[in-house]
């Protein structure tokens, strides 16, 4: 056969494949999210998300040194108060959970890098991601309680903020809350682009944030929807934010490639409670091959156009980059 042109030709030996591999995955582009709860003494494995637990602030170093261990220098925290009120007023207490968790973890590894989620969902009794007006989650109130959490974050340590709630304007609100008390070099990581999900499920199990009734879609956005995605990072941007999210990952990478292709600022993908949930499931009933399948999933999110990546796996994924299974 006459053929000049034979694709095959760079796929013929691993030193070749690695070389012209067109996506390369590091350490440096992962964030671990992890669950910090009230209390002493706790390492509480969650039920829906086998290999995740739930540490009080005392027990937090044995996942932190891990995660050092393994070479993954950020962490995304989320806290589980004790107790829960119609404004979330655990969210920015002084010695909230995060707070506390964030002074301890700062002074043990201060070499990590520390994001804090900023929502009022696990903090409402109500369990909504704002101040109730009746049934209606009520913007501009709840703007300022997210900037107001925000900047008691960052006193406590928080080296970046990520904003949950969608809330119209609330970057807007952060950025100048965070300036106006002198943080102006703290960067915001916007969940601008973020789903109406069931993939949320085994976190909101995780959290307790199960809403009390109803559900998010008069904050979160319809997953029906592409243009309304770009709508909100452009706008989120034009606020302030530094770094855009999409989330979840796994259904959403189209989303993720649009978002890059039209944004200047780094984009990030989270890879959520549900994606790991059922891999996990999958896993164990044999069905399919977890490693293989945690690999794929990230590599196909970098390759859609993220350049951060939010996941359960991130020591697994650190792992496999050290083994060459990727990179
Ligand atoms: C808080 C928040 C949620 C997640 C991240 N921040 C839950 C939600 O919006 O209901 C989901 C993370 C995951 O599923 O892993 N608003």
């Amino acid at each position: 056969m006459d053929m000049k042109i034979r694709p095959r030709r760079l796929r013929t030996k691993e030193t070749l494949r690695k070389m012209v591999r067109e996506t390369r995955v590091d350490k440096a582009s992962l964030i671990y999210p992890m669950f910090v709860i009230e209390g002493e003494g706790i390492r509480q494995e969650i039920p829906s998300m086998e290999g995740q637990y739930r540490y009080s602030v005392d027990k937090m170093s044995y996942e932190l040194e891990k995660l050092s261990q393994a070479g993954v220098s950020s962490v995304m925290l989320f806290g589980i108060p004790s107790e829960k009120d119609a404004c979330g007023s655990q969210a920015y207490a002084q010695d909230g959970i995060v707070q506390k968790a964030l002074r301890e973890a700062k002074r043990q590894f201060p070499n990590l890098y520390y994001i804090t989620d900023v929502c009022l969902c696990e903090y409402t009794s109500h369990g909504h991601c704002g101040l109730l007006k009746g049934d209606y989650v009520d913007n501009d109130p709840t703007v300022e309680l997210l900037a107001k959490t925000a900047v008691s974050h960052v006193q406590a340590g928080a080296d970046m903020v990520a904003p949950s709630d969608m809330m119209d304007g609330r970057i807007m609100g952060m950025r100048q809350a965070l300036d106006d008390n002198g943080f102006v070099e703290t960067p915001i990581m916007s969940y601008a682009v973020k789903y109406a999900s069931a993939f949320y499920g085994p976190f909101r199990e995780a959290a307790g944030s199960e809403p009390s009734f109803g559900d998010r879609k008069s904050y979160q956005m319809d997953f029906h929807n592409r243009k309304e995605g770009l709508k909100e990072a452009v706008l989120d941007i034009e606020e302030g934010a530094d770094i855009i999210m999409v989330k979840p990952a796994l259904s959403y990478l189209d989303i993720i490639r649009e978002v890059a292709d039209l944004v200047d600022v780094p984009v990030a993908a989270y890879s959520v409670s549900g994606e790991y949930a059922m891999v996990k499931a999958a896993a164990k009933m044999g069905y399919i091959d977890e490693a293989r399948i945690i690999c794929e999933m990230a590599v196909s999110t970098f390759r859609a156009g993220c350049g951060i990546y939010l996941t359960y796996f991130a020591k697994e994924l650190a792992n496999y980059i050290d083994e060459g299974r990727i990179g």
